[in-house]
């Protein structure tokens, strides 16, 4: 083993005693980081490369510090981000949400859809949109000006169109137009404050997480915003905590108008988002 390796099997054992879920990972993306490399080429670094930056960060990630913001950067999908305090990391998880929504806007006949992201943040699921859905055209809905700094950045040049508004109010010159809409919204119980992870619950805004006693203050809100919003036939994709779903398929009822409610698991095979179709009248 070269000193190198040596120093992250040392790494990976300090972040494994202070709690971090995915040592390894970390302390290998550190040392790629601190090194300007890929994590894949670590093992070609000489020994001499060994830099003391690496202990300073490994002692941030050691505090529970999102290992994206000492890294300034998030991967999501194809994309690399820029994340730091003030703005919801994106998460693996949200990943398969997007997925679906791919998946759903090729299988329409709609030659150049019309999407709405509500609850931007970074920005992350309209980027990937905009980048994986070729001639769509993608609406981006955040209401806190510091995540909004962040969403301005990595939109930079992008075909997303974004706009600072509440996402429960915003967009009414779109009403009835849109193919997709889809949110990964703040729906943590407030009651839960205290399970939430460190990395989360002491550096991404508060504003990101909690929604309500039950977390799902917004997710009702949205469920009017995305009917309001949609065509007749369109499609809405919400993330949700993975104990909300039995609740969420539920507040996209017929009685709403709506058809096909249904939730979907990700990766991980835990419940993870609802979808639903506006009902053609
Ligand atoms: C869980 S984060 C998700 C961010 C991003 N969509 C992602 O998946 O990485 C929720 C985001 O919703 C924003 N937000 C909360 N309430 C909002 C509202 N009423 N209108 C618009 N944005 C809101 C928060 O500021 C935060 O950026």
């Amino acid at each position: 083993m070269n000193l190198l390796l040596a120093e992250v099997a040392q790494a990976t054992q300090r972040l494994a005693d202070a709690g971090v879920p995915s040592p390894r990972f970390d302390a290998e993306e550190l040392a790629a980081y601190v090194h300007g490399v890929k994590r894949g080429e670590l093992h070609n670094l000489p020994d001499a490369d060994f830099d003391a930056r690496y202990w300073e960060a490994v002692a941030r990630r050691e505090a529970r510090e999102p290992l994206q913001h000492i890294t300034g950067r998030a991967f999501f999908r194809y994309l690399e981000l820029q994340v730091g305090p003030g703005v919801f990391v994106p998460r693996p998880e949200t990943e398969s949400v997007v997925g679906w929504a791919i998946d759903a806007l090729r299988a329409m006949d709609v030659a150049e859809p019309l999407v709405v992201d509500l609850c931007t943040g970074s920005g992350a699921i309209a980027l990937a949109l905009a980048q994986e859905v070729p001639r769509s055209t993608v609406h981006a809905v955040e209401l806190d000006e510091g995540a909004l700094e962040w969403a301005r950045r990595n939109t930079e040049g992008s075909r997303v169109v974004l706009h600072q508004g509440n996402a429960l109010t915003a967009l009414p010159h779109l009403d009835g137009q849109v193919d997709l809409v889809i949110s990964n919204p703040p729906y943590i119980p407030l009651e839960e404050w205290e399970y939430v992870a460190p990395e989360a619950r002491d550096h991404d805004p508060q504003m990101a997480l909690f929604s309500g006693q039950d977390g799902l203050d917004t997710i009702r809100g949205l469920e009017r915003t995305a009917g309001r919003l949609l065509r007749p036939g369109g499609v809405v994709v919400v993330e949700h905590a993975d104990t909300q779903g039995g609740q969420v398929p539920w507040i996209f009822n017929e009685e709403a108008g709506w058809t096909d409610a249904a939730d979907h698991r990700d990766l991980n095979n835990r419940p993870r988002f609802t979808t639903a179709r506006k009902a053609t009248p």
